[in-house]
């Protein structure tokens, strides 16, 4: 896949996780960061393998937007007292729905006693060892300014941390000036130069991406239902109307990624139960923008401008650029017909779904006024029920490794009474 560069691939990420927490990805960011100069130093790894590494230290606390909402600026309490259940949900979610499962487990050993790490028998032990100690040392240089001591962790070498990572860790610290650096914010540059050399094949570009779709879920799980819908209906139409094949990836990309910027809008507007007032219809608006930010300058326009036209519509009415019809292509109407086909079609917060009459009718009313492309509309009302067939098979198949995670969770959370 080349619309989007192994470098850009870890700045998307880390840019819309950013959208959600921004503390909290910046604490991920200074994590890779140290994690990236230890082990640089220690020369173990190829810079391929560092790749996804550092996509690991820089999701380390993944689990945290699921399993700490509303508690999430409390960082030092999770970080340091109630650790287990955002580093299980972390772990569980890299292992089903990533590229990289084999490195799950770093996540869910990052807060593990040392004691006990250094018994388990784990390829990447001494990843999770060294996020450890470098998240220990930016939680607490933070939150302690002058007061802290880059030595204070030392009572617990061999113990509660790596004796080995902290003697790495003193040595990196001193040669790199870490502490200045974060302090000064240089080190995100230095990070992005890390990013240079990544290399991530293109299966891995395209499941990051996926994963990024899951992410969703972090705000609400009816939009991972409706984003995967979305996903499939506009598959099923691109292949009934036979876009060529460059036409159907760019179209997959798009519909993938096109509500990405709702990760930065309240809960209590996304699943409102009722009429949203004017000021918030506005906010809810700026996801399309949001989006165009994040997007700009790492995925290529081709399929970006199919994400971000997914509200305009043929006559004009649309936002944010109130585009017509003769100023967009195929990709960009279908994925405007299967995003409204998926606002019907899936129960709202204050509906029930829809029954296929009304839908047609409302999206034969929308052609008609030139809102939506009547050759999309007519080719999806002329093939309904196959089409939503097979779109409900094909998203119940999707959704079942993001509800085995949900629910594997659900059964450790009761295991360990968190
Ligand atoms: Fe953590
Ligand atoms: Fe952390
Ligand atoms: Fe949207």
């Amino acid at each position: 896949m080349e619309y989007i560069k192994s470098k850009d691939i870890y700045l998307l990420m880390r840019d819309i996780l950013k959208l959600i927490h921004p503390r909290l990805m910046e604490h991920g960011s200074k994590v890779a960061y140290m994690v990236a100069l230890m082990l640089r130093e220690k020369g173990r790894y190829e810079p391929f393998e560092l790749a996804d590494i550092s996509m690991v230290c820089t999701m380390h606390d993944i689990g945290a937007y699921m399993t700490e909402e509303g508690k999430i600026n409390d960082m030092l309490r999770y970080e340091s007292r109630d650790s287990m259940a955002h580093s299980i949900y972390g772990y569980l979610f890299f292992k089903y729905l990533s590229p990289v499962p084999d490195l799950s487990k770093v996540i869910m050993y990052h807060h593990m006693d040392y004691e006990q790490l250094k018994k388990v028998d784990y390829e990447f032990k001494d990843v999770a060892a060294y996020i450890n100690i470098a998240e220990k040392m930016d939680i607490y240089s933070s939150s302690m300014g002058s007061q802290f001591d880059l030595y204070m962790f030392e009572r617990m070498s061999g113990t509660k941390l790596s004796a080995d990572g902290l003697s790495l860790f003193y040595q990196v610290a001193g040669k790199y000036e870490i502490f200045n650096k974060i302090k000064s914010g240089e080190y995100k540059e230095e990070l992005a130069e890390l990013a240079e050399f990544m290399i991530f094949s293109n299966e891995d570009k395209k499941k990051f991406l996926e994963m990024l779709m899951y992410c969703l879920g972090f705000r609400s799980k009816s939009m991972v239902v409706d984003n995967i819908t979305t996903v499939c209906v506009c598959e099923e139409l691109a292949e009934e109307m036979m876009l060529p094949p460059v036409e159907k990836e760019i179209l997959y990309y798009g519909a993938l990624i096109h509500d990405i910027g709702m990760l930065a809008i309240p809960r209590e507007i996304i699943e409102s139960p009722r009429k949203l007032e004017p000021e918030e219809v506005k906010l809810l608006r700026t996801h399309v923008d949001i989006a165009g930010e994040v997007l700009k300058d790492k995925m290529q326009s081709e399929v970006s401008d199919i994400a971000l036209a997914h509200h305009e519509r043929g006559d004009g009415s649309g936002y944010p650029r109130r585009l017509k019809d003769l100023q967009m292509n195929m990709p960009q109407k279908i994925l405007q017909v299967a995003d409204v086909v998926t606002a019907l079609v899936n129960p709202r917060s204050y509906r029930k779904d829809m029954p296929s009459e009304k839908v047609i009718a409302i999206l034969n009313e929308e052609a008609s006024r030139n809102r939506l492309k009547k050759s999309v509309v007519n080719t999806f009302v002329k093939s309904y029920d196959r089409i939503m067939d097979r779109v409900r098979q094909e998203a119940a198949e999707i959704m079942k490794m993001y509800d085995t995670l949900n629910m594997q969770y659900e059964l450790v959370s009761k295991k360990y009474k968190i």
